[in-house]
């Protein structure tokens, strides 16, 4: 069960969940208690065949009484027809990400016997034992989260006598075609609604396969908020979709039903259920565990290899959210921060693998920008504070959104335990919107744009001189003090994945260097060019106006060296150094944002020398070799790349380029020193008193200060660590 709560004021809306899911009884098929000839058919069990896209049939259910009665002027009806367009929205989306053996024949639900039936018959020795000998004369049907279920999607029921042939009660219904999943609507101003008038919607699931595949389950949108202006057609896919992500097993009550599968496998009867999926840490911080999701995690903070449960949000002895610190802008948070926002991530999506029950499109997932390559201590309580991540904030002041859409206040929520972060302004904050605009003619001192193409940067631009300036003296304005840094829309055009430039009102385009402040002409002051954020995916590239470069990739070769310093009698074996090749090249690629296309052959010389020759593989997508190399010592200049490995923590310290003849200098447009490009980076180690043993128990794991500090809130310790 899952509650949207629209907290008025602010832009976001909370999501409660487990609530009532935990008192649904999830029904799963028992043997039919109808005889061979009443029975139909079919049979709504999966087989081994080949997955198929899921598909969601949905049902509308009006709730008897309570049309009309709130809604006289037909609000009703757009309601209901808003609900079902972002319901089959969704649906589609929900198909192209997850399939399913599908089911066969018409889909038909159980009803539960512990309604309908009053008692059963008690002697084992009795050919109708434990059958139904007496009916609940107050049975109404089944019902899913107060969604009547028709009697066509059920399966029959029947009266049975001490001995001898039933009496048929209710035959098989004729059940629903093309299903494996059947999701009720129904829009409805609930007590829940009412008590909480900020909830959108919520949801549950009521019914489960053979192998606890959820079947069926309810969506109600609270009918107040579906016609409500502050909630776009987008933030209700969005919202729905949530829904729908539970309801089909992100749930707190369903995770102990998730399978282990065994890869490779298509004998869907080989899977058994997962020993473990959630369980608490030695700090007390509940985890999802599941080896997929904990991979994709690593993946995304970069540190790949060590073995990170996915923390989740502290909901009570159940939680069906992730922790909204590390995964900020999750569709799977409990703070729903509205669809421009939101972001169907690659953990969740992992998430749906581990369940056992689904074969899922990974490329469907969406870049989740909160905390990419950000390092282990990413997101604790204890860490979001020092300033050492960009992603949080201290104070109260002004700045921008990290997805720089909005503007933003540094402030906090009840789900970031203390942390602080740039949330978007509770009115007006989009860059994006024209309509947050000034009006024509009006006064814009700091020439700011909205626009669609709008982004916030962090900047004190103001066309107006600053006092004391020569230029100020004919000027009729009163004395400036010095301008603050903010947050300011300005037009922004994608230049290459990575880059990008700006524009101010009445200035020409300024190129912005990642990571890097500028001036823009006709202005006083300073803009930051954000690092990692902006033009990450291929967003706007219909604003690409530069031509991409065109490089053949033969005979260009890019080397990228790293010193590992290490003390004395630091040795490591050739596969540990395989190993730690790896885990430098992660790094350097979660750095770049990029795939491993660009990097090739790399290797660790015994005296730990990192090489790493760099061109674009054929079909790589994204910048030239040539950009990404620029960036990347931009990058490792102002920021050295941190590696854990083996207990260890390396750190580069130091960082020249060097130049080499090229073989080749016709094909350099790439506005580098003529040449192969020699990066040599100084790795300093911090060892603390770990020593390596054996291969077998190396593994990638977090500095030896990370385990010497007792943290409330980490991820669990990677294992194989050996101290001596
Ligand atoms: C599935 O289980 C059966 C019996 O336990 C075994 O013979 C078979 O090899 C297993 N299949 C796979 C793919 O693991
Ligand atoms: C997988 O997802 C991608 C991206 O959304 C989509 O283009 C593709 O059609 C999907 N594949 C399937 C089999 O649905
Ligand atoms: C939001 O801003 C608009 C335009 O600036 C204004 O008309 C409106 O009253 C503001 N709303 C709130 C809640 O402050
Ligand atoms: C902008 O900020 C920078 C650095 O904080 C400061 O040196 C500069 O004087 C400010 N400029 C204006 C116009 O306020």
């Amino acid at each position: 069960m899952w509650l949207l709560l629209l907290l008025l004021g602010d832009a976001a809306s909370r999501c409660l969940h487990d609530e009532t899911q935990k008192s649904m009884s999830l029904l799963r098929p028992s043997l039919s208690q109808l005889p061979a000839n009443f029975r139909s058919s079919f049979l709504t069990l999966p087989d081994s065949r080949d997955p198929q896209p899921l598909r969601i049939q949905t049902c509308y259910i009006g709730d008897p009484g309570s049309e009309g009665v709130w809604d006289p002027e037909g609000d009703g009806m757009r309601g209901r027809s808003q609900a079902m367009s972002a319901v089959r929205e969704a649906a589609q989306r929900i198909q192209g990400i997850l399939a399913v053996p599908p089911v066969q024949g018409p889909l038909l639900l159980s009803r539960d016997p512990a309604q309908y039936c009053h008692a059963v018959w008690g002697d084992p020795e009795t050919p109708n034992y434990h059958r139904c000998s007496l009916l609940n004369p107050g049975y109404k049907g089944e019902s899913c989260l107060g969604a009547k279920i028709p009697d066509a999607h059920l399966r029959g029921y029947a009266l049975w006598p001490e001995q001898g042939p039933p009496q048929l009660v209710q035959p098989d219904g004729s059940g629903v075609q093309n299903a494996d999943f059947l999701l009720y609507v129904r829009v409805a101003h609930t007590s829940k609604c009412h008590q909480e008038p900020s909830i959108i919607a919520y949801a549950a699931c009521c019914q489960l396969d053979s192998e606890d595949r959820p079947l069926a389950g309810t969506i109600v949108y609270c009918a107040q908020h579906l016609t409500s202006p502050s909630l776009s057609h987008n933030d209700t896919v969005m919202a729905t979709l949530h829904e729908l992500l539970h309801t089909l097993g992100f749930s707190g009550q369903l995770f102990k039903k998730w399978r282990d599968c065994p890869s490779g496998s298509s004998e869907r009867e080989n899977c058994s259920t997962r020993q473990q999926v959630i369980m608490r840490d030695e700090w007390g911080q509940l985890l999802l565990t599941t080896p997929t999701v904990s991979h994709s995690l690593a993946k995304h903070l970069g540190v790949l290899g060590v073995s990170l449960g996915v923390p989740l949000e502290e909901e009570g002895p159940l939680s069906s959210h992730w922790e909204a610190r590390l995964l900020q802008g999750s569709i799977m948070t409990a703070i729903f921060d509205g669809a421009q926002r939101t972001r169907l991530d690659p953990i969740t999506l992992a998430a749906f693998k581990d369940s056992g029950w689904y074969q899922v499109n990974h490329s469907a997932a969406e870049e989740l920008l909160w905390g990419r390559g950000s390092g282990l201590e990413f997101g604790l309580v204890t860490t979001c504070g020092t300033g050492s991540s960009d992603f949080f904030c201290t104070g109260s002041g002004l700045g921008c959104h990290y997805l720089h859409l909005d503007k933003g206040r540094c402030s906090s929520d009840p789900m970031l335990e203390g942390c602080r972060m740039y949330k978007p302004l509770a009115n007006g904050s989009e860059c994006w919107k024209k309509e947050n605009g000034l009006p024509p003619g009006a006064k814009n001192p700091h020439g700011e744009i909205h626009h669609s193409q709008s982004r916030c940067f962090l900047a004190n631009l103001t066309s107006q001189p600053l006092p004391g300036d020569k230029t100020s003296h004919h000027s009729q304005n009163p004395p400036l003090k010095e301008e603050e840094l903010t947050g300011r829309c300005y037009l922004h055009q994608c230049t290459e994945r990575g880059a990008y430039k700006v524009q101010l009102k009445g200035s020409p385009w300024v190129p912005c260097l990642p990571g890097k402040t500028i001036q823009i002409p006709g202005y006083f002051g300073l803009l930051f060019c954000p690092w990692g954020r902006l033009c990450q995916t291929n967003e706007g590239a219909d604003a690409v106006t530069s031509p991409p470069v065109s490089l053949s990739t033969q005979g260009l070769l890019f080397q990228l060296s790293l010193g590992l310093a290490a003390p004395g009698g630091y040795t490591l074996g050739k596969e540990q150094r395989e190993e730690l090749t790896e885990a430098v090249l992660q790094a350097l690629g979660s750095r770049a944002g990029t795939g491993r296309c660009y990097f090739h052959s790399p290797s660790i010389t015994a005296n730990l020398m990192f090489t790493v020759h760099m061109w674009k593989s054929p079909g790589c997508q994204g910048p030239s070799v040539g950009m990404l190399h620029r960036a990347l010592t931009l990058t490792l200049q102002e920021k050295p790349i941190k590696v854990y490995y083996g207990g260890a923590s390396f750190t580069t310290e130091d960082s020249k380029l060097l130049v080499t003849p090229d073989s080749n200098p016709s094909r350099m447009h790439l506005g580098l020193p003529t040449g192969l490009c020699l990066i040599m980076l100084i790795l300093v180690c911090a060892l603390g008193t770990v020593a390596y043993q054996k291969r077998a128990t190396l593994q990638v794991g977090p500095s030896p200060s990370y385990h010497s500090q007792a943290l409330p809130g980490t991820r669990g310790p990677a294992g194989g660590i050996r101290e001596v």
